[in-house]
C-alpha cells in the first residue's frame, strides 16, 4: 500500500487544445506537489480529442484515446473525474456533463457557456448523486474568483460583483487609448496577434462577459443562472473620440459585467461603461481581468489577474481537481440547486446611474434651446456639458453627463434627439459607473 493509501484521482481529459494540453502539463509537471496537496495520487487515464494525429506539444501515447468524449464516463474508462475542456453550451459538454454526473463521477469544467446555461440542472444533478461539479475556471481564467465568492465571502451579503471578464475587450480598449486608434485597426491587430479569434464575435459583442456574469451573479445572489435575460452590449461602437472624452472628464471605458443588489431587485447587465480613473478597475489594462466584489461585512475586495490563456486557466482548473481529490464540497453555485431563486432581472430601463451622452450636432443658433429642453421635459439634470471643436463636416460634438436619473428617462432623451434635425448622427450613450 503506498504511503497515501490506494485512493487515487484518475482523470479523463475532454478537449486537449490550450487549456487541456496545459492541463496534462501541470499534471505531468507536479505529480509530487499535486499528490502531496491532494493527499492522493493524481493521474492521467484516458483522453479525448478530434484529431488523434494533431501536434499539441504533449505525448498522449501513455493515455487510453477515446474518440468520443462521452466514453470517458463509462465504467470502462476507470476514469473517477471527467476534465471538460472541449467548450460551447451543449453538444459534446453537455452530453459528457450529464453522463458523468449522472454516474456520480466528479466533473470539473472551464466551461462558462456551459455553466451559465445548464448550470441549475447540472448543479441539481451533482448534489443528487452526491458528485463534485466544479467550474473555477469557467470565469476570470486564473484569478480564483469562483472561490472566493462561493467560500471566502461566504459570510457575507453581496451587494454587487463588477468585472472586467473578457481580455480581448480590455486589450483592444487599452490599445484604442494609448494609441488613439480606431476599434477596427485594434481589432485586425489583436487577431494577427492571437489576442483576439479570427470570429471574435463571443468577445467583442459581450457574450463571453455575459456568459461569467450570469456565473457570478448565480454564486453572488443565490439566483439561477440565466443568460436569456442578462442586457448585453458590446465594444464595436466605442469610437476614439469617446475614449478622448471620457479621459478629459476623469473616465476610462471599459466593459464591464455588472451584477448589483439595487432597490428594484437584482441587476445584471454587460456594456462599455465610463470608470473614473481612480477607481481600481480602471487601472487593469491589456488582457487582464479584474473583478471587485462589496460585501456588507468585508467592504470591497479586488482580484486581479489573468484571465485566460494555457497556463493561467489550467491552474484553475488544477485547483479545481484538487478541491475534489480534498473531498472539499458544498453545492457548487453556493446554495443546493432546488434554493436558487428564479431569476427575475430588473428590466434596465430601470437602472438608475448616471450617464454620457455625445450628440454631433450642425452649429447653428437654437440647438443647446432643442437639446436643454428636451433634457428638461424628460427629467434629465445635466452635470456637465462640453461643445467641442468644428468637426470635419461643420458639425460640433455636445457632450453631456448626467446626475443620476433613470435609464428610461435617458432612452426617451436620445429618441428625441435623434429626430431633432440639428442632431447629424445617432447619440452616443455610456453609462457611468462609479
Ligand atoms: N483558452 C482560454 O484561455 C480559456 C480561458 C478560460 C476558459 N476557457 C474555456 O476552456 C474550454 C476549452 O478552451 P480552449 O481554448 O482550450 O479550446 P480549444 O483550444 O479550441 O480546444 C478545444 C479542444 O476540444 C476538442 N474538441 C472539440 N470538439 C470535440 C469533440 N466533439 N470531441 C472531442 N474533442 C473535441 C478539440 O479537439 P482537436 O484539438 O482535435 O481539434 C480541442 O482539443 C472552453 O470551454 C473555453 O471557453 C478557455
Amino acid at each position: 500500500m503506498s504511503k497515501q493509501g490506494d485512493r487515487k484521482i484518475i482523470l479523463g481529459i475532454a478537449g486537449l487544445g490550450t487549456v487541456g494540453a496545459g492541463v496534462v502539463k501541470i499534471v505531468e509537471r507536479h505529480v509530487g506537489l499535486l499528490a502531496d496537496r491532494a493527499g492522493c495520487a493524481i493521474e492521467i487515464r484516458a483522453v479525448s480529442a478530434r484529431d488523434r494525429s494533431r501536434d499539441r506539444g504533449i505525448d498522449v501515447s501513455g493515455y487510453d484515446w477515446y474518440d468520443n468524449p462521452v466514453d470517458l464516463a463509462s465504467p470502462e474508462s476507470g476514469v473517477n473525474v471527467v476534465v471538460e475542456l472541449i467548450g460551447g453550451s451543449d453538444g459534446p459538454a453537455l452530453a459528457l456533463a450529464r453522463e458523468a454526473l449522472g454516474r456520480g463521477i466528479g466533473f470539473v469544467t472551464a466551461n462558462k457557456a456551459l455553466i451559465a446555461t445548464h448550470g441549475k440542472e447540472l448543479a441539481a444533478l451533482a448534489e443528487e448523486k452526491g458528485a463534485a461539479l466544479k467550474f473555477e475556471a469557467a470565469v476570470a481564467g486564473g484569478i480564483p474568483i469562483i472561490k472566493a465568492l462561493r467560500e471566502g465571502l461566504a459570510g457575507n451579503a453581496i451587494a454587487s460583483v463588477r468585472g472586467i471578464l473578457n481580455g480581448t475587450c480590455n486589450y483592444i480598449l487599452t490599445r484604442m487609448e494609448r494609441e488613439g486608434l480606431a476599434f477596427d485597426d485594434v481589432l485586425k491587430d489583436a487577431q494577427q496577434l492571437g489576442y483576439a479569434e479570427a470570429d471574435p464575435t463571443f468577445d467583442i459583442d459581450g457574450i463571453d462577459t455575459a456568459h461569467k456574469t450570469a456565473i457570478l451573479a448565480s454564486l453572488a445572489f443565490g439566483t439561477e443562472p440565466d443568460i436569456e435575460n442578462l442586457p448585453t452590449e458590446g465594444i464595436r461602437t466605442i469610437a476614439p473620440v469617446d475614449i478622448e472624452y471620457a479621459k478629459e472628464l476623469g473616465y476610462r471605458i471599459k466593459l464591464l459585467g455588472v451584477a448589483q443588489h439595487t432597490d428594484e431587485g437584482i441587476e445584471t447587465r454587460v456594456h462599455p461603461a465610463m470608470v473614473p480613473t481612480r477607481a481600481a478597475i480602471a487601472n487593469v489594462m491589456d488582457a487582464t481581468n479584474a473583478v471587485v466584489v462589496e460585501g456588507d461585512a468585508v467592504g470591497q475586495t479586488v482580484y486581479e489577474g489573468a484571465g485566460a490563456g494555457e497556463g493561467p486557466t489550467a491552474s484553475a482548473v488544477l485547483a479545481d481537481i484538487l478541491d475534489v481529490a480534498r473531498g472539499v464540497g458544498g453545492p457548487s453555485l453556493g446554495i443546493p440547486a432546488d434554493r436558487l431563486k428564479a431569476s427575475a432581472p430588473v428590466p434596465v430601463e430601470k437602472h438608475r446611474g448616471t450617464y454620457y451622452i455625445r450628440l454631433r450636432v450642425g452649429d447653428r443658433p437654437g440647438v443647446m434651446a432643442d437639446i436643454t429642453k428636451i433634457l428638461a421635459e424628460e427629467n434629465v439634470s445635466i452635470e456637465s456639458m462640453l461643445q467641442r471643436g468644428r468637426a470635419d463636416d461643420g458639425g460640433v460634438y455636445i457632450v453631456l453627463t448626467t446626475h443620476e436619473t433613470v435609464e428610461a428617462s435617458v432612452a426617451a432623451t436620445l429618441d428625441r434627439f435623434t429626430q431633432l434635425d440639428c442632431v447629424l448622427e445617432t447619440p452616443t450613450m455610456l453609462r457611468i459607473e462609479a
